[in-house]
């Protein structure tokens, strides 16, 4: 193994990371309050009985919570709020470049426009940048579970900050199973003709099967895979991605709270590794999932004593190389 220490200044990238999955229980409490949201009937009335509800049986299990808690962030300055707080969290555990995930239907879908939402995390952004000496870039995710036609509308509401960059990348999130990435063709293609320094991932091979991540590279043409971990039934794959370099975005204590492994020993790190295939460590919902970005790296130090600085050094250079700052930001790092 390697000490904390070590763990704790390495120059972490962050690659998955859903803002509103970093709103803590106390949070949730504090926005619903101010904005007048009631919570559903039965919903937990303390933190503490709202976090101990954080025992997830699958996916689907913990979205259910996830869209209701991100149903008390209304304004430019929860919005603002939320982000800035999580860059200062992050910022203290290390990161140094932070691509953040944001679920825009979460939001247009109770009429809070794509503006307030854009601008509040952008003002988060330029923020941290300032005040931590962090990069940051914002990726929007499309619903999966909703129909393909209203991501074509998120899509062409978020138009003007696809094509000014503002909006960095296009990513695919929520409900995997039943819903594939071919589903999702003609929103990439679109998304893409309107900047074609847009960048492209999707959430693939979480629950789903390894042809969803085969899907989204041939389909969607994306640079990167979220999650990713069922690639390790393919050995095809396996070869393809380290071929191709394409970087899949782990979340290691997510895997473990939604029941996709048992243990974060039982994920197929050293198979990556061994194969050649890059990856990142992440944090997914932190604030659901009981840890941020560190705490990942804690986790797999201890399920993973075998590897030494030079592996950690390996995975932290993936990363640099994997991220979306430019090339020059990329040396720095
Ligand atoms: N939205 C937020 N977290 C997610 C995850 N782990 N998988 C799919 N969609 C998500
Ligand atoms: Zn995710």
């Amino acid at each position: 193994g390697v000490p904390d220490q070590f763990l704790r200044e390495l120059p972490k990238c962050e690659h998955h990371v859903h803002i509103e999955g970093t709103l803590e229980a106390e949070q949730l409490f504090q926005f619903a309050n101010r904005n007048n949201i009631s919570l559903p009937e039965g919903f937990p009335a303390t933190i503490e009985d709202l976090k101990a509800k954080y025992n997830f049986a699958n996916l689907q299990e913990f979205l259910d919570l996830y869209y209701i808690g991100a149903s008390v962030i209304v304004t430019e300055e929860d919005f603002y709020e939320l982000a800035f707080a999580y860059f200062k969290k992050a910022a203290s555990q290390g990161v140094v470049h932070a691509e953040i995930f944001f679920d825009p239907q979460s939001h247009t879908s109770r009429d809070v426009s794509i503006v307030t939402v854009v601008s509040g995390l952008t003002r988060a952004c330029k923020e941290a940048e300032k005040k931590f000496s962090i990069t940051t870039k914002l990726i929007m995710c499309l619903l999966r579970h909703t129909a393909p036609s209203e991501c074509s509308k998120t899509i062409e509401s978020a138009k003007k900050y696809i094509k000014d960059g503002t909006i960095a990348g296009l990513g695919l999130d929520s409900s995997e199973k039943g819903f594939p990435p071919s589903l999702f063709v003609e929103c990439y293609e679109v998304a893409k003709k309107y900047n074609a320094d847009l960048r492209l991932t999707a959430h693939a091979g979480e629950e789903g099967p390894a042809s969803y991540v085969i899907e989204a590279l041939d389909l969607l043409k994306v640079e990167r895979i979220d999650h990713g971990i069922r690639v390790a039934d393919d050995d095809k794959l396996l070869e393809r991605l380290a071929e191709e370099k394409i970087m899949l975005t782990i979340c290691p204590l997510s895997n473990v709270k939604l029941q996709v492994v048992d243990k974060t020993a039982d994920l197929p790190l050293q198979k990556l590794l061994d194969y050649g295939v890059p990856f990142s460590i992440n944090s997914d919902d932190p604030a659901y999932f009981g840890g941020y970005i560190l705490d990942n790296f804690y986790q797999l130090s201890k399920e993973y004593p075998q590897w030494g600085f030079f592996t950690w050094g390996q995975i932290v250079k993936n990363s640099i190389n994997g991220s979306w700052c430019d090339a020059k930001r990329k040396e720095d790092l």
